[in-house]
């Protein structure tokens, strides 16, 4: 099947017709496997005495500018895996979040957040200083958008958090997402010309439904409702890389039921992630499609860290296993 141009794609985003928008899978996933390795490799060539690198090729392609805070959108050419691609709001306008309220769902104050992801045009979305917003509803982002925290400490907590549905080329940076609860049963605006009602939604720290080209990087994560990162319902061309994630059950579900054959088409990234502290299950739990989970740092998980059904392929590698001293949760894997 041919893939429809971006610009169409982004034509039926912006008129939210609701049809599940996923971008073809790449033919062959070992190639982009071989991409990530290769930009790895390059990244551990150039350490050396005086070099700013770490060897972690997402952080050396934005860290080692000392301007990086005039570049900003140069970070959207330094992802790696299946979300790559994602540019977010690379190649629009910078917006400057400067009101942490978030007092009406349907209406949003100009200077919020959540004015800044329904627009229509590409953004990217920084903020004016610290702050922690407490949402009323879900976020419902239109498509390319970057939400980039960089340079504050900001926090998106104690209420409904992000939604990326039915949406492309988001990226997701440097935030601090915890203790998201649900929301829902209540109108929400998602673009310029539109709102709907929403009804109960799960309460995850990110949750992807039906969207692609999706890189979340760089967040810490912890104590969500459901799940801290969720990509169901068709979701694919996906990278999750550099997050930390702490005090949780269920980390992250990759595929809702082992009867949505759609999800073969998922591609997902797993990359450079510590899973810390308090969590308990899938690191992540995969169905159907072909996850590539590479040089992730595992120091706690009170059940299993990585689970499949449903015939994924999981290819694990170059990750670190630090098992419970609980002699019944040692097993990394769950089928
Ligand atoms: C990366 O480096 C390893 C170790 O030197 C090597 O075995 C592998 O072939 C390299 N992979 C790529 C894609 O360059």
């Amino acid at each position: 099947m041919p893939l429809p141009s971006l610009s169409l794609l982004f034509l039926f985003t912006s008129l939210l017709i609701p049809s599940p928008i996923s971008s073809s899978p790449v033919q062959d996933p070992e190639l982009v496997v071989e991409d990530v390795h290769r930009a790895i490799n390059a990244s551990r060539r150039n350490l050396g005495y005086l070099s700013c690198g770490t060897g972690n090729p997402i952080d050396d392609c934005w860290r080692c500018d000392p301007n990086w805070e005039k570049n900003r959108q140069r970070l959207a050419d330094c992802a790696i895996g299946f979300g790559k691609n994602a540019i977010g709001g690379r190649d629009g306008k910078i917006y400057v979040v400067t009101d942490s309220s978030d007092n009406d769902a349907v209406n949003p104050k100009p200077g919020t957040l959540r004015h800044a992801v329904i627009q229509d045009e590409p953004l990217w979305i920084i903020f004016a200083r610290d702050m922690t917003i407490r949402l009323k509803e879900e976020l419902i982002m239109n498509s390319f958008k970057t939400i980039d925290g960089r340079g504050a400490s900001v926090h998106i907590a104690g209420g409904p958090c992000i939604t990326i549905q039915y949406v492309t080329n988001i990226i997701i940076h440097g935030l601090n997402i915890h203790d998201c609860k649900q929301g829902g049963n209540a109108m929400v605006r998602d673009s310029p010309r539109h709102y709907g009602w929403r009804t109960i939604s799960d309460g995850d720290g990110v949750s992807i439904f039906g969207g692609s080209h999706v890189w979340v990087d760089h967040n810490s994560l912890s104590n969500c409702n459901d799940g801290l990162v969720d990509a169901i319902h068709g979701s694919t061309a996906i990278t999750i890389s550099n997050n930390y994630m702490t005090h949780h059950d269920k980390v992250m579900l990759l595929g809702h039921s082992d009867s949505y054959t759609q999800d073969k088409n998922m591609q997902v990234t797993i990359a450079f992630n510590h899973f810390g502290e308090g969590l308990v299950q899938r690191m992540p739990r995969c169905r159907h499609g072909y996850f590539h989970v590479v040089n992730n740092d595992y120091t706690h998980w009170e059940m299993y860290a990585i689970g499949g059904s449903a015939n994924p392929t999981i290819n694990s590698q170059g990750n670190r296993f630090t098992a419970p001293n609980d002699r019944f949760s040692k097993e990394v894997k769950t089928h």
